[in-house]
């Protein structure tokens, strides 16, 4: 039996168990997919025996995507260039560790908004990890220009640093000037939700009619960010296929059936949630 997991700490919010035990199920696999917590001073060694384990890998969540980073024998560009290994696998005794959250972002994108890759000038809100990876998406997609545009100005500046001179930062009062020439805008914070200063929500209404926006969140599903963009009548798209789309890779390297996202999986996971 092909065994898998997800590891984190805590871990017991994760969905990734349903949604790979979704697939094995689907496609008749001998395998198993579990949540697999362990705790900060443990993970390193956790990373030490994976190759000796009876694991075929994994995923990594929050907080140890920085230190499964700074600890695999072989990263692949996008971790490199994110800085957080998301999936890890074997390969000849090797422990590899790859990111796949950008390209789950941008097969979201594809899927629901296929237009997205004509934009030129991209606004990222936040500076976060999640902020990195989709800054990483969109210059793979080859818009021009991308904003981040962040509460702690420093944090944009310093993100904007590790990326090339496509990448501005500016403090969130700039957020205003910067929609009306917009083609895209992506949210990765936790703006507009309950216990959030509402005083930071943005008045959407001055993007163009043509302006595809994102929110990474998927709980709810329409944010409050994507609900003030629906009102306008704009084109948004939800992160809930961002979490489907980054989990196809790391399944088809464990079990060798690349799967697919259908909408019977994506009601399966948002029944789940609600
Ligand atoms: P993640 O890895 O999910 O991106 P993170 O590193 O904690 O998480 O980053 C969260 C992002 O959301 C940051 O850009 C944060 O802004 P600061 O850098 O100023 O902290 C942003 N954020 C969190 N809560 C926010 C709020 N209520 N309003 C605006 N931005 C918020």
């Amino acid at each position: 039996m092909k065994k898998a997991f997800v590891t984190g700490w805590p871990i017991k919010h994760s969905k990734s168990p349903m949604l790979h035990g979704f697939w094995l199920k689907q496609y008749g696999i001998d395998g198993s997919y579990e949540a697999y917590g362990v705790e900060p001073e443990n993970f390193e060694q956790f990373l030490k025996d994976l190759p000796s384990s009876e694991f075929m890998g994994g995923n990594v969540t929050i907080p140890h995507k920085e230190v499964a980073f700074a600890n695999v024998d072989q990263l692949d560009n996008a971790a490199s260039a994110i800085g957080a290994v998301n999936t890890l696998w074997l390969e000849d005794e090797k422990l590899c560790g790859g990111n796949t959250d950008a390209y789950g972002f941008s097969a979201n994108m594809d899927q629901f908004a296929p237009d997205w890759k004509n934009g030129k000038n991209a606004i990222v809100l936040g500076a976060g990890g999640a902020a990195r990876a989709i800054i990483f998406a969109i210059l793979d997609a080859g818009y021009e220009q991308i904003h981040i545009v962040n509460r702690t100005y420093e944090r944009a500046e310093n993100l904007s640093t590790l990326f090339d001179k496509k990448c501005h930062a500016h403090s969130w009062d700039k957020l205003p000037e910067l929609l009306s020439e917009a083609d895209f805008i992506v949210n990765t914070t936790s703006i507009g939700m309950a216990g959030s200063d509402a005083s930071m929500m943005p008045d959407l209404s001055t993007l163009p009619t043509s302006a595809i926006v994102s929110d990474i969140v998927y709980i709810p599903l329409e944010t409050p960010f994507l609900k003030s963009a629906n009102e306008l009548g704009l084109q948004t798209v939800d992160g809930l296929g961002m979490l489907l789309h980054q989990a196809v890779p790391g399944f088809e390297k464990w079990f060798g059936v690349r799967p697919e996202v259908t909408s019977e999986l994506r009601d399966y996971i948002l029944g789940l949630s609600s």
